[in-house]
């Protein structure tokens, strides 16, 4: 029997995944990480968890470089899974992607403009900015590009924004990161304040952390590809090749829930007795939480 749960389900479910840094060939990032077989793991698991995704999310960093190889690479990889999900796939630029090549490869228009995009789901709408700026590892946005923001949230939608951007406008530990972050946050406060957006999903930091942005939520899930080391002394970057994760997005008629999961598969066992969760799911709905919440 399965539990369809106490609480109502959630509208919409995401998948958001980050900084895959991807190289085509058989090169390892940074001399230990193979990026293909990172990011087959992840879709891997996604597929196998048996939820009923609304979306995939790449926050950007696909690529390490930037080349045309390592886009196709991108699509040879996520095309079937989403076609296999059913599912939009919402890719924003990071500073390791190069606009033109993405522009190109991933959204078939030959051009150096930033690919904002705003896809709608059900209901819920999904806006991604591309904060990356040519030429620079920090990110912003053009004048363009807030005033394109503002003119799409002018009218709110029906379960409201979520908004997509590879640099986070919160302010992570590392000294070093924060020469490279988002150089306008009081801007980007005003332009999104009063709007319908709920929550904000980044990489960038290839660490999992959460702030705010006024009162909406930032969510910025872990890299794919490697991870910073967030028990280090602040003043180094220190990567590791682990704990790799993506965050799994619950939009709720009321809330936004964001889980971490880790790409790895680590050992796993039953945390509840089969017999007891069996038992358990033949009582009516109204007996089940006493049945198992009292303590014996
Ligand atoms: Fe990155
Ligand atoms: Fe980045």
């Amino acid at each position: 029997m399965v539990f369809t749960g106490s609480r109502p389900a959630p509208t919409h479910v995401i998948a958001h995944l980050s900084d895959m840094h991807l190289i085509a060939g058989d090169g390892l990032l940074h001399g230990h990480i193979d990026t293909r077989a990172q990011l087959r793991k992840v879709l891997e698991r996604i597929e196998q968890s048996g939820e009923r995704f609304d979306a995939l999310v790449l926050s950007g960093d696909l690529t390490e470089f930037g080349d045309p190889e390592a886009y196709a690479l991108l699509r040879e990889l996520l095309e079937p899974v989403a076609a296999r999900l059913g599912v939009p796939t919402i890719m924003t630029g990071g500073n390791h992607d190069e606009r033109g090549a993405l522009a190109r490869e991933l959204y078939g228009v030959d051009t150096d403009e930033p690919q904002d995009t705003v896809t709608m789901v059900r209901g819920l709408r999904l806006i991604d900015v591309d904060t990356a700026l040519p030429g620079f590892h920090h990110g912003g946005l053009s004048d363009a590009q807030y005033d394109w923001l503002a003119n799409e949230l002018a009218a709110p939608a029906e379960h409201g924004t979520i908004l997509v951007m590879h640099h986070p406008p919160v302010t992570y530990r590392s000294p070093l990161m924060q020469l490279l972050d988002f150089d306008d946050v009081e801007r980007l406060r005003a332009v999104l304040e009063g709007s319908d957006v709920r929550a904000i999903l980044s990489g960038h930091l290839h660490v999992t952390t959460f702030g705010t942005l006024g009162t909406i939520p930032v969510f910025v899930a872990g890299g794919v590809s490697y991870v910073d080391d967030a028990g280090a002394p602040r003043e180094l970057l220190m990567g590791v090749d682990g704990p790799q994760s993506w965050n799994l997005i619950e939009v709720h008629a009321d809330q936004v829930v964001g889980t971490v999961v880790p790409v790895e598969q680590h050992k796993t066992w039953p945390a509840l007795n089969e017999a007891v969760v069996e038992y358990v799911a033949t009582l009516p709905e109204a007996e089940r939480r006493a049945a198992l919440s009292t303590k014996r």
